[in-house]
This record gives C-alpha cells, structure tokens and sequence, in this order.
C-alpha cells in the first residue's frame, strides 16, 4: 500500500485542481462565444462535485490536520490569512453549487449567478493554491519533523 504524507497528497489535489480550473475557464469562454451545448454541461456537472464537496473537504483536510500543527509551530505565520482565504473561497464555491444547477436545468437569467462566483472562484483559489505550494507547504516541511509529518500521513480510503 503506497502512503503519501499529507502535504504531498494536497499538493497532487492542487496539480488536479489547476486543471480542472484551466478546464473551467475554457468552457466559460466556450459558453460565452457559443451559448449553451451538451459539451459545456456534461463537463461542467463533472467540474461541479470537485469545486464544491471535494473543495471542501480539501480545505478541511488542511484546517483539521496541517494549520493547527503549524500554528503550535508557527503563531505568526501565514495561517490566519490562510484560514480567512479558505472562507472566500467556500462563499464563491457555495455560490456556484447553488446557482449552476438552476440555469442548467433551464433557467437561463441564473447565468451571471454562477458564471461570477465561478470566474472569482479561479482567480483567488488559483492564487490560494500559489501561497500555499510556495509558501505554506515548504514552510511546514522546515519546521515539522520528519514524525510530524508522518503523523499527518492519511490513512488509505480502503482503511478507513
Ligand atoms: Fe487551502
Ligand atoms: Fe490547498
């Protein structure tokens, strides 16, 4: 059984989630030029789950297990405004889950009510995800121990 430590495991989800928002951006730009088509919808119901329940559980994952390590570790670094810009970024996504499913199953006056928190949504969890591979992360692998951060290991889906 192959066990990453956490932090490897989020910055793969962050790999994963760069994609999806270049995905994203691409198939509002499509919309945008060609209105709605079968293409767009399938590819955005499949976008949905990952910015709304696994976006969360991502940024729980990070809230539960690695922010309050740092903080014992860290007081004054960077977790606050991390913290503060984990709610934004629920606000927006909360936004787009409530709003893409009404204008995709036919109301089309919703458009402008997910297209914008999604369009937000990239640009400050894009940039979210740049602090954290950048700053965040490198910070916890100096200051955590080697225990530390085998302590953060996730236990497998199937051990659970
Ligand atoms: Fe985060
Ligand atoms: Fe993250």
């Amino acid at each position: 059984m192959l066990c990453v430590d956490l932090i490897t495991q989020l910055s793969q989800e962050h790999q994963d989630y760069v994609i999806n928002l270049s995905v994203l951006a691409e198939v509002i730009e499509g919309i945008r030029v060609n209105g709605r088509g079968d293409y767009f919808i399938a590819t955005l119901d499949h976008l949905l789950e990952s910015l709304t329940i696994d976006l969360d559980d991502h940024a729980r994952r990070e809230e539960d297990f690695l922010f309050p390590k740092l903080l014992e570790r860290a007081p004054d670094g960077p977790i606050s405004v991390m913290l503060e810009e984990h709610q934004v970024i629920r606000a927006l996504s909360a936004q787009f889950g409530r709003w893409y499913p009404v204008w995709r199953d036919g109301v089309e006056e919703a458009f402008g009510d997910w297209l914008e928190p999604a369009e937000t949504l990239r640009g400050k969890f894009s940039a979210h995800m740049q602090k954290e591979n950048l700053i965040l992360f490198p910070l916890a692998r100096r200051i955590l121990t080697d225990g530390e951060i085998r302590q953060l290991t996730m236990i497998p889906d199937d051990e659970r």
